[in-house]
């Protein structure tokens, strides 16, 4: 089983490079199912998630070469099936973004139901809403939704709340819709800004993405396009709490400095210097004592619910006590826990926890439950003393792209040993 081994860390010096947003990539893949064209995306991330949607999208008739440096070929001239088999959904919730532009690109899709995982239940029913708004048959069927119409039509849709996956299925699907569709209440993340970006360079007339009122035009068909996948906020944010944790100070490159403001301001409130210009973002915590913050995750442009277990984890380390509110997944504090088992003083109560400050972490086995929460693992273990064993990291690999290379490369001490 592979593991991370991470010992304490000096304080991490040097630059890093971001690689291109996985939450962004996997929805622009998906919105290449709708059309026959030739697409060609760059910046695309060495991720086991992008893998995962690669298969998913082969198999349903899509043909996807990588090629070189990032690159990425996708050609949908057949669609050979509708169905999208029920283990890679298991793999990856992402999976269900398919279900939009399969049934605007062929009438019908069957989707096995994603369930829930570390983080939450995780349902999908602001997804089928839209759908069913515009014109889609939805029915149950052994654990599946299938999703049928001969052509959708535009209509307004307002979502409870404002889920990403939601409006991204939902603006794919309109895309080709008879008519004009309104979202009202859209989630506004910049990975959204992303994926229209690509639609509309395919032929869409997509507004107001990035806004939370998305007005779609629909058209008859689209064609190819290329696009270059915007660099990934929620990477960017974890090497900037790398770079606070130890105290140290790294220029993240190829890094969009808007896209993590929120971030951006909670660390300098904790006392560390943030220097953002266009050749992206400097993180210097290197001087003075570093003191407390409380922070809430919301819907971007709030903090990111992506950041939430990093954060937690330097919020161990700085003087005073934090209060921590995650009110977008309702079970996100798997890594509490095992933050504890390092020596961090962490109570929760349902939604709320209060983080202790001044503690000097201890290396320990401790497990990856989810992607962000391992992340947060590795980052304690680059301050903690002693040795510090991270397992599951298939979890971490998910969304990040040479993690370990990424670290060493500005000084951390991790290894990745098979055992
Ligand atoms: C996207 O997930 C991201 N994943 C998540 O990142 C991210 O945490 C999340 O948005 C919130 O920002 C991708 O983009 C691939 P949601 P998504 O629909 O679309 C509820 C990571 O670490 N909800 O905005 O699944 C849901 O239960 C991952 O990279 C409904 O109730 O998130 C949750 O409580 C983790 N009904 C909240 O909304 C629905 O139909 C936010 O979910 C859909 C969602």
């Amino acid at each position: 089983m592979a593991k991370y081994i991470i010992g304490r860390s000096p304080a991490l010096a040097g630059e890093v490079a971001i690689s291109g947003s996985k939450n962004a990539v996997l929805p622009i893949m998906a919105a290449a199912l709708l059309t026959d064209a030739r697409c060609e995306i760059a910046d695309v991330p060495t991720l086991r998630d992008v893998d995962v949607m690669c298969g998913l999208m082969r198999g349903i008739g899509a043909r996807i070469d990588a090629r070189c440096g990032g690159v990425m070929e996708i050609r949908t001239a057949g669609i050979a099936s509708e169905e999208v088999p029920n283990e890679l959904v298991k793999k990856m919730r992402a999976s269900v973004l398919v279900m939009g532009p399969l049934l605007a690109r062929t009438g019908r899709a069957r989707i096995p139901l994603p369930g829930g995982c570390a983080i939450g239940t995780r349902p999908i029913d602001l997804h089928l809403k839209g759908l069913k708004a515009l014109g889609a048959r939805i029915v149950s069927e052994n654990g599946c939704v299938i999703a049928a119409a001969e052509r959708l039509r535009g209509a307004n849709v307002y979502l409870d709340s404002p889920s990403v996956g939601a409006t991204e299925n939902i603006t794919m699907a309109a895309a080709l819709a008879e008519g004009t569709t309104v979202i009202e209440n859209a989630a506004e993340e910049p990975e959204i800004v992303d994926m229209v970006n690509f639609l509309n360079k395919m032929g869409a007339h997509i507004r107001g993405a990035g806004t939370d009122t998305i007005r779609i035009e629909g058209v008859d068909r689209l064609g190819g396009a290329k696009h270059t996948v915007i660099p990934d906020r929620i990477e960017t944010g974890t090497f900037m709490i790398a770079a606070a944790i130890t105290r140290g100070r790294v220029q993240i490159r190829n890094a969009l400095p808007d896209h993590v403001k929120s971030l951006t301001a909670k660390l300098r409130e904790c006392g560390v210097d943030v220097c953002v210009s266009d050749d992206g973002i400097v993180v210097d915590a290197r001087h003075g004592v570093l003191t407390a913050t409380d922070i809430k995750t919301l819907p971007y442009p709030g903090f990111p619910t992506d950041i939430q277990s990093q954060f937690m984890a330097f919020l161990t380390t700085v003087r005073g006590s934090s209060v921590v509110i995650e009110n977008v997944f309702e079970n996100r504090y798997m890594h509490v826990n095992e933050l504890n088992r390092m020596g961090a003083n962490i109570k929760t109560e349902g939604r709320v926890a209060v983080v202790e400050g001044d503690r000097l972490l201890r290396g320990a086995e401790v497990f990856a439950t989810d992607l962000r929460a391992g992340a947060a693992l590795v980052l304690a273990g680059l301050s903690a003393s002693g040795t510090t064993r991270v397992s599951e990291i298939y979890h971490i690999e998910r969304g990040y792209s040479a993690f370990v290379e990424k670290l060493r490369g500005i000084g951390a001490d991790i290894v990745r040993t098979e055992e």
